[in-house]
């Protein structure tokens, strides 16, 4: 990693040297923690020059003034302070470092009368840890952002409530890790990353106090999972379940589950997909990067909360052994299921993966997450999930911390016209329902196997990877659903 940044909080502030930076309000460009760094006066000046008002996002970065006891200071706006949202100040932390990255060491001043609340300081420099997120492991020629190689920046926080903040920042700092857990996952490429080493990965949560068991695909022979492991014939890389265990509630709660679709690579196997663009499909296990790093965050900040996280971990390859379309296959649930289009493979691995998750633990609901259909791209893009649930307090509560987090999710249809569409000629199902509401049907086919468990699909083609750049994520893997899952339970689940 070309940077470490490690954020601490201090009552007081002794500058001497380093880059400061400022916090400014609309009402107050230029705070008065910002004018005791310049004895002479001469910052009010220059942020008239470059034009700085304290709109919020905005920045100015400003040689330091003679007499300065800095080398340099630049300033953020925080717009109007009092208005901002959660994810409005990680947006401020995020443009924050936009201005420090070639620092060594920062001193952050926010502006005075308690503006940024322990809450919101915290919320700012998780915004910044996630905006300084870059996966260069594979770069060797360093570039601009690390002419050092590895680099340690450290920012300090001068906040009058400074325990408050540290004690805010906590959970925050989880989420960070874990949000860089499942990019990382998703970055990696599928040479590197096969369902073996995801596997060894989920296992080092281990660390954390999470209890994690692999299942090899003999095991998985034995539990009838037919449907995954169809998916798992062409390719030489065997297959792997990893179920990931957080005891953070009283022993008797019923857990939480969230299950992952985690398909290495996706070449769309004997229906096999286009040349174009298809290195992307690198990514395709970024619901059970989601998932993992879900647990991650959920240990790291001891949740109190039982929580159950499944991926099924699989590469989907053309080959001589591979499956084919016309052939039937015995899901775990026993319900079969004619294979018409094996690029629709993500469905056949995460069925069984429900199928056990529901038998075996059977959690107060279950959410799966999956990069599932090219065809939810088509209907929402990439600023939405698609949701889907059988349960309209679960898919609210969803919709809720989606809009919270911004990592936003948008309901779209279940009904038995739909379920119509996948009926098999030959099986109980097929696959793929045509071409009209591919990703209806695709949630319609996962319905099949989650009986009357409270449950919500996401379809996260759209949101997990490709991402536009934001304030807060610069990187090809956003991460989707680590932010968001961390809030639904924080705010519905944990006492
Ligand atoms: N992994 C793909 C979906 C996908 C496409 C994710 C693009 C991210 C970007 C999935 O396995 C797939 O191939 N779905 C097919 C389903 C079709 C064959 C019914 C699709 O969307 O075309
Ligand atoms: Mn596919
Ligand atoms: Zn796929």
């Amino acid at each position: 990693m070309s940077m470490s940044i490690e954020i601490s909080f201090s009552k007081t502030a002794k500058i001497s040297g380093g880059l400061v930076v400022a916090l400014g309000s609309l009402s107050e460009p230029v705070s008065a923690a910002a004018r005791s760094v310049d004895p002479a006066g001469q910052l009010d000046k220059a942020v008239k020059v470059s034009g700085f008002t304290g709109k919020p996002f905005s920045t100015a970065d400003i040689i330091a003034p003679v007499e300065a006891s800095a080398d340099r200071i630049a300033l953020v706006g925080a717009g109007d302070p009092g208005k901002l949202t959660p994810h409005d100040w990680m947006r401020v932390g995020g443009k924050m470092f936009t201005l420090i990255r070639k620092a060594e060491k920062v001193t952050v001043l926010l502006g005075d009368g308690g503006s940024a609340s322990p809450e919101a300081t915290a919320d700012m420099a998780l915004g910044l840890l996630m905006r300084a997120y870059s996966f260069d492991l594979y770069k060797t020629k360093k570039g601009e952002e690390d002419e050092n190689g590895s680099r340690k920046l450290t920012v300090v926080i001068q906040h009058e409530d400074a325990a408050g903040c540290k004690k805010a920042f906590v959970s925050r700092q989880a989420i960070a890790d874990g949000v860089k857990l499942a990019r990382d996952l998703v970055n990696e490429p599928a040479n590197v990353l096969g369902p073996v080493e995801f596997a060894a990965r989920a296992k080092e949560l281990e660390a954390l106090g999470v209890e994690v068991e692999i299942l090899t695909e003999k095991e998985m022979k034995k539990l009838k999972m037919e449907a995954l492991l169809g998916v798992s014939l062409g390719s030489v890389r065997p297959p792997r379940l990893a179920i990931m265990k957080w005891q953070g509630g009283k022993p008797k709660d019923k857990p939480l589950a969230f299950v992952g679709k985690g398909v290495v690579f996706d070449t769309g196997g004997i229906s096999i997909k286009p040349a174009a663009g298809m290195e992307d499909m690198k990514g395709d296990m970024g619901g059970a990067a989601a998932v993992t790093g879900l647990m991650h965050t959920l240990a790291a900040r001891k949740a109190k909360v039982n929580v159950i996280g499944i991926i099924g971990l699989v590469e989907n390859m053309p080959d001589g052994a591979a499956q084919r379309p016309g052939d039937i296959v015995r899901s775990m649930s026993g319900q079969t299921i004619e294979i018409i289009n094996t690029d629709a493979e993500g469905r056949l691995v995460l069925c069984d993966a429900l199928t056990y998750c529901q038998e075996r633990f059977k959690p107060q609901f279950m959410i799966n997450l999956a990069t599932l259909t090219g065809a939810v791209m088509v209907a929402l893009g990439q600023h939405h999930a698609g949701l889907f649930s059988n349960n309209d307090d679960l898919s609210q509560a969803l919709s809720k911390a989606g809009e919270t987090t911004q990592e936003r999710v948008w309901r779209l249809p279940l009904d038995p016209a739909y379920d119509k569409m996948i009926d098999s000629k030959f099986a109980d199902m097929k696959n793929t329902g045509g071409r009209y509401a591919g990703s209806i049907t695709a949630a319609q086919f996962l319905k099949r196997f989650v009986g009357d468990t409270p449950w919500a699909h996401l379809d996260i083609a759209g949101t997990a990877m490709g991402s536009p750049s934001t304030d807060i994520n610069q990187s090809w893997a956003s991460g989707f659903g680590v932010r968001l899952l961390d809030e639904l339970v924080r705010a519905n689940y944990e006492g």
